[in-house]
């Protein structure tokens, strides 16, 4: 043990410049780092947060102003404070805090300098700005400066509420360097930027939305994002599991296939990042707010089959050691304890996934039609070992073949090569280098060929004398067509 009592100490501060720079490097995105301030508005119990921007090429401003309680001058002071509270303190259930960091390396992993204004009610407003250039060239120390942007359209929201606190971030320099005000190729990339944000927002908040929180964005309500897609008939929930004292839950979600959703349905389920795939796997909450949205959390590899099975994990804001929630609020890991259990009720879940996307072609023949299924590669066995065919009966190869005429013979070699010579063992090292390595039919490309042949067939089929209807179920048994359910509807256009 040491003695502490005659002890020779010196201080040893963090040197301002450089801890800043460090919060700097923390890695937040655009997304992430507004989340965190709307985090703060939360805990603040606002119903309204507004987010605005004034595009002003390197001078842009973005706001987040909210009608929460609000902070007086000291707890303003105190909030700007890196570290400003505990980490280890017990936090209210619904605070979405931790480290006491959020307000000030969210900000600064954006912008040099932000602002922060707050009024309690039946005080006046009061603000203070961090400076990074103050800091830097004139401080050198941890010195707010009380400042406030004059630009008076900045604060009309703000204005109309009795109480409530805005943060302006100003000098965006890690999105708007080298832009130029009256440059459209710049303007038109912060404006997609600033469209995934308001998606990411819709995510991450969807519970709170649901229950009243409005978000506008530049006076447009966002739109809560599902991932669940509650309500939409034909969704599996299955049982909850309560682990830690009910501080854990877990349930597993399967969606319905493609082909039972309406295109509107299909396209809501792609989620703000445009993709089934890229949504399925676990999404963990903390309190009613998303940290983690659609990850397999390294228990699992991410494969096209389990489009269907997305995870819910719900966690109270007491576990966050023991989850190792990031600062960013973007990660979690399930604790060595329930690691097991995660993994099996996941386990059971994806395999009831994969069986509806293993029997599409059955459940989409029975719903629909009483065609056979045509998938465009087949697997057989020879001598024992695996091989893979291009299906001569499916109807692209089909019409191929007797249209070739002279040229019959040369195509069919030429297929017979194509299957003999399938790079098994290159997919294979692939799947294993690495996580949703594969693209998808037509990933990436138009889909023009997929609706031009879908259209080619739905014409022969009618002139065959098939109902539109029927001629639709038999286009709908065909692979890769079974996957474009929403394109059945402009057939008959
Ligand atoms: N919008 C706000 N309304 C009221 N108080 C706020 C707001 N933003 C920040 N604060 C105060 O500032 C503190 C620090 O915020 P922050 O740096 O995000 O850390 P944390 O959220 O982990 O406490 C909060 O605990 C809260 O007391
Ligand atoms: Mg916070």
């Amino acid at each position: 043990m040491i003695n502490y009592n005659n002890i020779d100490t010196t201080i040893a501060e963090p040197v301002a410049t450089s801890m800043i720079e460090t919060f700097r490097a923390i890695g937040y995105s655009v997304e992430t780092a507004i989340a965190d301030i709307i985090d703060n508005s939360i805990t603040a119990h606002a119903e309204n947060v507004w987010i605005d921007y004034i595009w002003d090429g390197p001078e842009t401003m973005i706001s987040i102003t909210d009608d929460g309680h609000g902070m007086d001058n000291k707890e303003l002071i105190q909030a700007m404070r890196p570290g400003s509270r505990y980490p280890l303190d017990d936090r209210e259930p619904d605070d979405l805090g931790r480290f006491g960091l959020g307000l000030k390396t969210a900000s600064f992993s954006q912008c040099r300098k932000f602002c922060v204004i707050s009024r309690k009610r039946d005080c006046e407003p009061v603000y203070w700005t961090w400076d990074l250039d103050y800091v830097c060239d004139h401080s050198k120390s941890w010195s707010l400066i009380r400042y406030k942007p004059d630009n008076q359209n900045l604060y009309k929201k703000f204005n109309e509420n009795e109480t409530g606190t805005m943060v302006i971030w100003w000098d965006i320099d890690r999105l708007t360097k080298e832009t130029s005000t009256d440059n459209e190729k710049s303007k038109k990339k912060f404006l997609e930027v600033m469209d995934s944000v308001k998606k990411h927002l819709g995510m991450v908040f969807h519970r709170y939305i649901d229950e009243g929180l409005n978000i506008i964005f530049r006076d447009r309500k966002v739109s809560s994002w599902d991932p669940f897609m509650t309500g939409i008939p034909g969704v599996q929930i299955r049982p909850e599991t309560r682990l830690a004292n009910d501080n854990v839950i877990v349930q597993g979600f399967i969606l319905p296939h493609h082909s039972r959703l309406t295109p509107k349905e299909y396209n809501y389920g792609k989620g703000p990042k445009d993709s089934w795939t890229n949504h399925q796997g676990f999404y963990v909450y903390r309190n009613k707010r998303l940290l983690v949205a659609g990850d397999w959390l390294g228990m699992f590899k991410r494969e096209h089959h389990y489009d269907l099975c997305r995870m819910k994990i719900e966690l109270s804001n007491n576990l966050d050691n023991e989850w190792r929630i990031d600062i960013k609020k973007s990660q979690a890991k399930p604790p060595a304890p329930y690691r097991d259990v995660i993994f099996s009720i996941a386990k059971e879940a994806r395999a009831l996934a994969i069986e509806i996307h293993k029997h599409r072609g059955k459940i989409i023949k029975r719903t629909l039609s009483k065609d056979e299924f045509f998938p465009f590669w087949d697997e057989y066995n020879r001598h024992g070992k695996r091989f893979y065919r291009i299906n001569r009966n499916h109807p692209i190869i089909k019409t191929l073949l007797d249209n070739a005429g002279d040229l019959k013979n040369k195509v069919q070699n030429a297929l017979k090569f194509a299957e003999e010579t399938v790079p098994i063992p290159l997919i294979m090292i692939r799947e294993n280098e690495e996580e949703n390595v594969h693209g998808k039919p037509f990933e990436g490309i138009s889909p023009d060929p997929v609706v031009k042949v879908m259209k080619e067939l739905f014409i022969n089929l009618i002139k065959e004398g098939y109902s539109p209807e029927a001629a639709k179920a038999r286009i709908i048994s065909i692979e890769p067509f079974d996957s474009y359910p929403q394109y059945l509807h402009y057939l008959e256009k």
